[in-house]
């Protein structure tokens, strides 16, 4: 079974899919820990209902030491609104993965959604992709596209990207944890 460690900052409705999945037996993997850098974010309330472990922390070395303690094999990045750095970079690297709402390589950074709305894209999307020292960078291992309507705003098309999230996050980590994932340069096949 493998050990997952999720990143937070904020409400963790991904890190709800994620540990949902693992509770219905979905992906032969288990949420071991949670890190928040924000003592505030509502997804270490999530994690302590389910008797996840939990810390608040901002400094690397220290999220080190606990993911190496908890003895995590895969680091998922859930709505962590920082970018990792060296520290954890050189022992997870390949092994740490985000997800992004937008397709990328549009639309990186914060604000996807707005970014996609200014652009008057008609599709958007989200993206589970393998973590590298770029921001939103690295090597794609899962989209889904939605439509963008004129109607759109912010908030509706957030909502629709989100309930993708849901679905693709979940659908990563099974790829992962069954060694199916297999990083050629910039590109990640499914073997
Ligand atoms: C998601 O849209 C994720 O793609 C982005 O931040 C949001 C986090 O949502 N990086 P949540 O905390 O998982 O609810």
């Amino acid at each position: 079974m493998l050990n997952i460690g999720v990143l937070i900052s904020g409400k963790g409705s991904n890190l709800q899919a994620i540990i949902d999945a693992s509770e219905q037996g979905e992906i032969p993997a288990k949420v071991v820990l949670v890190i928040s850098n924000k003592a505030d974010a509502y997804g270490l309330e999530r994690a302590k209902k389910h008797n996840i472990p939990t810390a608040v922390l901002k400094d690397e070395s220290e999220m080190l030491k606990a993911l190496k303690a908890a003895e995590v094999g895969l680091v998922c990045l859930a709505g962590y609104m920082k970018i990792v750095g060296k520290t954890l970079l050189d022992e997870y690297e390949g092994k740490m993965i985000n997800i992004h709402p937008s397709l990328l390589p549009k639309f990186p950074g914060l604000h996807a959604q707005r970014q996609a709305l200014a652009a008057g894209a008609k599709e958007s999307g989200a993206t589970v992709h393998f973590v590298d020292a770029g921001c939103d960078t690295g090597p794609i291992i899962i989209q889904s596209v939605v439509p963008v309507f004129e109607s759109d705003t912010e908030e509706t098309l957030s909502a629709r990207i989100l309930e993708q999230e849901h679905k693709i996050y979940p659908q990563a980590i099974k790829l992962f944890s069954m060694g199916k994932l297999k990083i050629e340069g910039s590109r990640v096949k499914k073997i």
